[in-house]
């Protein structure tokens, strides 16, 4: 078996097992006939790797190393050439073996000429999700999973399980604020919150939500607003809420290569003027409407519509009529992806959620029993316990300290 360990910048090349048994496992494992594509039938950057591997076994020659590792774009295969140098044929071909099972969340990348770092360059394992991947998810028709996040640990976790759009919503405001609707929040609070959900957060691509007030005086407002989330708070793109009528502003937005993600549907900034919460297009006009003002903000530049609070039939009649993803909340499942409020699908209310909403955890049962434990132990002093507790350097210090009379050491202000 052979691992690289100590992370990327120091490849240790170990190798456990006797040549002979290691040349059967490349016969029988690397190399069956269209061995990549059964392994992962995603990957078209499987078969380019076996290409590169097969030269390197035919040839022997490490600049096909090195083209792999320009096609991979990760530092660390480069960083291991001066060892594949030294290591036999088979050693080299047993390497790369590894490297790419251990790769296979990787896409082929364009070598790239540029000083700003890359993801690759970060320590993170997932490969940094761009309007491309979602392009390319949209086109393989694979649902594009995103989920608010709000500040840097909800921006981790949903990082590290996998989430390719993470939305710092301006349901912030309710969720994680406690006002009572989205329209209090400002764009100072929205930008602390993005900052720390991109300092969390970063292989999605992260998109900062414009809050109320900050983007419908005028286009030139909103395009001010949008540099703001995006050179002060590190987003990746802006979301705001509008059909039709927001299609010059999103048009100003994204003229400047902004990416900006739609919102039609329920929107939440105007719940008083659509007579509160409620389930939008229900009706054959109504969802000609929102067909209409999907079509605008498509043509304006949006890559990306959310459709809240939508009959699902309506939400399928939309996407179909659209060449750019739509992501639903409360739309049913047949739009491009999915969105949910991260605070809500993981249970952390004992109050009423939506019913599109599902729960797949119950944080507030969980963290409640938590900290009922936590206040317990500290009533009963069992916590800190043996294990949390630090030890003097010097044990004998202990008798020294029990011996100062405590008394005098309290009305003396020379004290120990
Ligand atoms: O503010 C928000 O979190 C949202 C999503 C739920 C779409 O707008």
């Amino acid at each position: 078996m052979i691992g690289l360990s100590g992370g990327h910048s120091q490849a240790v090349y170990k190798l456990h097992r006797s040549n002979e048994h290691a040349q059967s496992r490349i016969n029988t494992s690397l190399f069956p006939p269209h061995s990549c594509h059964s392994r992962f039938p995603e990957e078209p950057f499987f078969t380019a790797a076996s290409s590169a591997l097969r030269i390197v076994l035919k040839s022997r020659f490490i600049w096909a190393i090195e083209s792999y590792a320009r096609m991979n774009a990760r530092r660390c295969i480069l960083a291991s050439c001066q060892l594949l140098c030294t290591a036999t044929r088979t050693n080299r071909a047993l390497f790369l073996h590894d490297i790419i099972y251990r790769s296979n969340s990787i896409s082929v990348a364009a070598a790239r000429y540029s000083s700003h770092p890359t993801a690759e360059e970060l320590p993170h394992q997932r490969p940094k999700v761009t309007l491309n991947t979602i392009r390319s998810l949209y086109k393989k028709n694979i649902p594009i999973a995103s989920l608010t996040a709000h500040d840097f640990p909800s921006g981790i976790v949903a990082d590290r399980a996998g989430v390719d759009l993470v939305l710092v919503g301006d349901s912030l405001a309710m969720v994680a604020l406690g006002y009572d609707n989205t329209n209090q929040i400002t764009m100072d609070e929205m930008l602390s919150h993005c900052r720390a959900v991109a300092r969390g957060s970063k292989a999605p691509f992260l998109v900062g939500d414009l809050p109320f007030g900050t983007y419908e005086v005028s286009p030139e407002q909103a395009l001010e607003s949008s540099i703001r989330l995006i050179r002060e708070a590190k987003m990746e793109g802006v979301k705001l809420e509008g059909g039709i009528e927001m299609a010059a502003t999103v048009k100003k937005i994204t003229t400047a290569g902004i990416p900006v993600l739609g919102h039609i549907g329920l929107t939440p900034q105007r719940s008083t003027s659509l007579g509160g919460f409620r389930v939008q297009a229900r009706t054959v006009t109504g969802a000609r409407k929102l067909l209409r003002s999907a079509q605008a903000l498509q043509d304006a530049g949006c890559f990306a519509i959310v459709l809240e609070a939508v009959p699902a039939p309506v939400a399928k009649f939309v996407t179909q009529a659209l060449t750019i993803p739509t992501i639903g909340i409360g739309a049913g499942n047949q739009c491009s992806g999915q969105v949910l409020v991260q605070l809500d699908m993981l249970g952390s209310f004992d109050r009423f959620t939506p019913k599109f909403v599902k729960k797949y955890a119950d944080a507030f049962e969980t963290n409640s029993g938590a900290i009922a434990d936590y206040v317990r132990d500290v009533k009963q002093r069992l916590f800190p316990a043996e294990e949390h507790v630090y030890s003097m350097r010097n044990e004998d210090d202990i008798k020294k300290l029990e011996e100062i009379d405590i008394a005098v050491a309290k009305v003396s202000s020379s004290g120990l």
